[in-house]
């Protein structure tokens, strides 16, 4: 159950009533949680209260206090017996609480002090107990100890009010130089401020006055790497002088300023600690009913002066629509945590999508540009006979690429009329498995996993090729160099162009080797190209004994065909440079992502 936390609105109270709401444990290390306290548990840099918590029956001498989920915990020995829903007495070690405040203040005024030098110092943390400093994010190479020593001392001579009070969320935001992320929830937020300097969010104990302090009597500065540690000693006596009113603020002649923030203060705490909705409405009609503390205030504002109206109306008005706002904060998340919440408008979890592979996706890519002037994608065994892959495509018994050196055989037995099987070196194969499939008209692209035996940067043992057969009437050059310039334009972009060169292959006669146009200098030459032109693979008409070979009659039938890598297209319109080709059939799933 949260604990009501008086020290928060008043930090001068030494002793309280209270009631048991748990007490477990036993000996030197028993623990009792009250529904009020005056005990400061330890946070924020400020040590923790002692003191002691006693009935008739029994007595806590408390010396260590905690928070735990909202809850105070006091925690310390034994006598006697205290048992849950006892009334009890509280009191707290003045002299240790009184002396903890004074370090804890000093360290507020010293920051100011800091601050007046270096407004840009950022602070990250503190600590107010023994040894006390304030750690910043910054440095403070070559700066007098004195001087900053000087300055918070003037402010301890200034006698300057230190002021708290408790804020709704939005209005620290509102009033605050900085908002902490961390702001405890369903806890009252305070703010305390130093004179005129700016609000900052703070929930430990405060002295009224900074004379109260007595004095520094030491500041030492340590620079640690990125941070600055700025030590400080105050006196042990403290020398609290009456507070000089030099200016009256309006409306005080007939309204204590304080008393109004005071009656705002007590109503946030009791709705921050309030439990239920019915409590929560009994906080309302105390403050905001027909005569409650707040609208009394309201009542008499006819009595205050006219020049102070306006202030005195301004004042109460913020106070009510803080707590109005407060009330119906707290009664929503009274609400959320009694019942199961469920937001359906929340994001659901997205399962990680994944993506096609890039050599997957310049596939389909290529397979589009074909389909679109009526090819055919079609696919053939990669497990294949020689006849296909050589016999049948004009190669000679002794051609280097029928070595077992070059191509990869598979260990099955000869078929007596297409000879040993091999795994598919190119794509061409899938030209006889066309042509003895269907009849002119043909026009095939065939897209298929190769394998030879080279693995290095830009070669992997399996790779993908791409294989154009037109085969009708009247085929001839000219539509070879046409659909060329098409597949250039259509897969590489506008503007790009092929070219042909006359080379060698056993299945092409004329053969050819094809260029495209480069990308990066337009076909004018530079790093990239050389020439102004990037190879991508072979190309020819269609030999008349492969004709014969697949059925077709030369006579009547003439084609052309071509055979290019996918990889290689793939990286010459990307312009991706894979420093190792192999990476894309890794399983390198940090590489593969990216594309
Ligand atoms: N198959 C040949 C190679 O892999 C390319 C090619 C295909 C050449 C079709 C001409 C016609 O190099």
């Amino acid at each position: 159950m949260e604990t009501k936390t008086l020290y928060l609105t008043d930090s001068y109270k030494k002793t309280c009533t209270a009631k048991i709401t748990s007490i477990t444990g036993n000996g030197n290390l028993t623990t009792v949680t009250l529904d009020q306290t005056i005990f400061y548990p330890q946070g924020g840099g400020q040590p923790s209260d002692q003191g002691s918590i006693w009935n008739t029956n029994g007595k806590l001498e408390v010396n260590q206090v905690l928070t735990k989920n909202n809850e105070v915990v006091h925690t310390g020995k034994i006598n006697g017996v205290l048992q849950e829903g006892d009334e009890v007495n509280c009191s707290i070690d003045w002299k240790r609480r009184y002396d903890n405040m004074r370090v804890h203040s000093a360290g507020h005024i010293l920051h100011e002090a800091v601050k007046q030098t270096f407004p840009d110092l950022y602070p990250i943390e503190g600590e107010h107990g023994k040894k006390a400093y304030i750690k910043y994010q910054g440095n403070l190479e070559n700066v007098s100890e004195k001087l900053i020593l000087e300055k918070a001392n003037k402010l301890v001579e200034e006698n300057l009010p230190i002021h708290t009070e408790i804020v709704s969320l939005k209005e620290l935001t509102r009033r605050s130089v900085w908002v902490p992320e961390n702001l405890p929830k369903n806890k009252p937020l305070r703010i305390m401020w130093i004179g005129n300097f700016s609000p900052i969010p703070d929930g430990g104990t405060q002295v009224k006055l900074t004379s109260e302090i007595g004095s520094f009597i030491s500041v030492t500065i340590l620079n640690e790497g990125q941070n600055v540690y700025v030590y400080y000693k105050i006196s042990e006596i403290a020398n609290p002088k009456k507070e000089i009113v030099t200016s009256e603020p309006k409306g005080t002649k007939t309204f204590n300023r304080e008393e109004i923030i005071n009656c705002k203060n007590q109503a946030l705490a009791q709705i921050m600690s309030a439990k239920d909705a019915n409590e929560l409405e009994g906080v309302r009609i105390a403050y905001l009913g027909r005569s409650g503390k707040l609208t009394n205030f309201i009542k008499s504002i006819k009595k205050v002066p006219e020049e102070d109206r306006g202030q005195v109306g301004i004042l109460i008005n913020q106070a009510k629509n803080t707590i109005i706002e407060e009330i119906a904060n707290r009664k929503n998340s009274l609400s959320v945590s009694s019942r199961k919440w469920f937001d359906p408008t929340i994001p659901g979890i997205k399962p990680k999508a994944g993506h096609l592979h890039l050599v997957t996706q310049a596939i389909r890519e290529i397979s589009e540009v074909f389909e679109k002037i009526g090819f055919v994608r079609v696919r053939y065994p990669e497990a294949e006979w020689d006849w296909f892959a050589f016999e049948g495509l004009n190669f000679p018994p002794n051609h280097p690429a029928r070595d077992d050196w070059e191509t990869f055989f598979v260990d099955e037995k000869e078929n007596p009329k297409y000879g040993p099987m091999l795994l598919t070196p190119h794509t061409s194969s899938g030209q006889l498995r066309e042509m003895q499939r269907s009849k002119p008209p043909i026009r095939m692209i065939n897209i298929a996993k190769c394998y030879r035996r080279q693995s290095d940067v830009s070669h992997t043992q399996m790779f993908h090729q791409f294989e154009g057969l037109v085969i009708d009437s009247d085929i001839s050059i000219i539509n070879l160099k046409g659909t060329l310039d098409y597949f250039a334009q259509n897969f590489f972009g506008k503007g790009r162009s092929a070219r042909i060169r006359p080379y060698h292959f056993q299945f092409t006669e004329p053969s050819f080797e094809v260029d495209i146009s480069c990308g990066v200098c337009n076909g004018r030459g530079c790093r990239l190209c050389k020439e102004g032109w990037l190879e991508i693979g072979g190309a020819g008409m269609v030999h008349p004994t492969v004709l014969k070979n697949g059925g077709i009659d030369p006579t009547r039938y003439s084609g052309f065909a071509f055979g290019w890598g996918v990889e290689r297209a793939l990286m010459m319109k990307s312009g991706l440079n894979i420093p190792d080709l192999r990476l894309l059939y890794s399983t390198d799933l940090k590489f593969l992502r990216q594309f």
